[in-house]
């Protein structure tokens, strides 16, 4: 066995560091305040699971209760304990956006929050946006510019775009461009996804250079 440098590190003090810089950074998980939960004091660290605890969610504007383990992220919550698919599972590691879905109004990727810390905030999901019958103006966007080819990425696509027009209705291709840089497609539909977001911006701008 080849003698350790004096400065290496090891595997087991790797994961002791890493710890220990997640919990810095806050990512150890404490329970957020919610409209029934009495917050913790500063500074202590609920403990759940592992065994299914349950918890009581926001999604699309209806209380959810749902059993879960601790470790079950809100993408795999919403669609296999509360049966809405239309949010994507593809990579399951925060890199293709797929799975986008709004906390609190903001675009985030689901497969990367776990369903426990979105208790005490407001999830909206696609089937939320809108219905086939009374669709959001983006959602109506991509269906008339087919902005679509397998589908997988249409969702999180769909998401991200009406984030940035509720924030700014009259949102520039470039900013358009900016709020779905987290989103992949793998067919390469990226034109007539811009034509259908660029559609559904409210009038009063120049829709160019898409
Ligand atoms: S499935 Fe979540 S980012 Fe890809
Ligand atoms: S339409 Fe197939 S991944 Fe975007």
């Amino acid at each position: 066995m080849k003698p350790r440098k004096p400065n290496a590190i090891s595997r087991r003090s790797f994961i002791k560091g890493a710890g220990a810089v997640a919990a810095a950074a806050g990512l150890v998980h404490v329970r957020p305040a919610s409209a029934d939960e009495k917050p913790l004091p500063p500074g202590v660290i609920e403990k759940l699971g592992p065994e299914a605890t349950t918890i009581e969610l926001n999604i699309n504007g209806k209380p959810a209760t749902l059993a879960i383990e601790p470790r079950v992220t809100l993408l795999r919550a919403l669609r296999e304990h509360l049966g809405l698919t239309g949010t994507k599972l593809v990579c399951d590691r925060g890199a293709c956006g797929a799975c986008t879905v709004h906390l609190d109004g903001k675009p985030v990727t689901s497969c990367m929050v776990l369903a426990i810390d979105a208790r005490g905030h407001q999830v909206n999901t696609i089937e939320g946006l809108g219905t086939p019958s009374n669709m959001h103006p983006v959602q109506a966007a991509f269906v008339e510019d087919d902005a679509q080819q397998c589908g997988f990425c249409t969702p999180g696509m769909v998401m991200s775009v009406a984030a940035v027009l509720e924030k700014n209705p009259t949102a520039t291709t470039d900013e358009i461009k900016h709020a779905t840089a987290g989103n992949t497609c793998r067919c390469g539909t990226y034109p007539h996804v811009f034509a259908a977001a660029l559609k559904a911006v409210k009038p009063g701008r120049a829709t160019k250079d898409v």
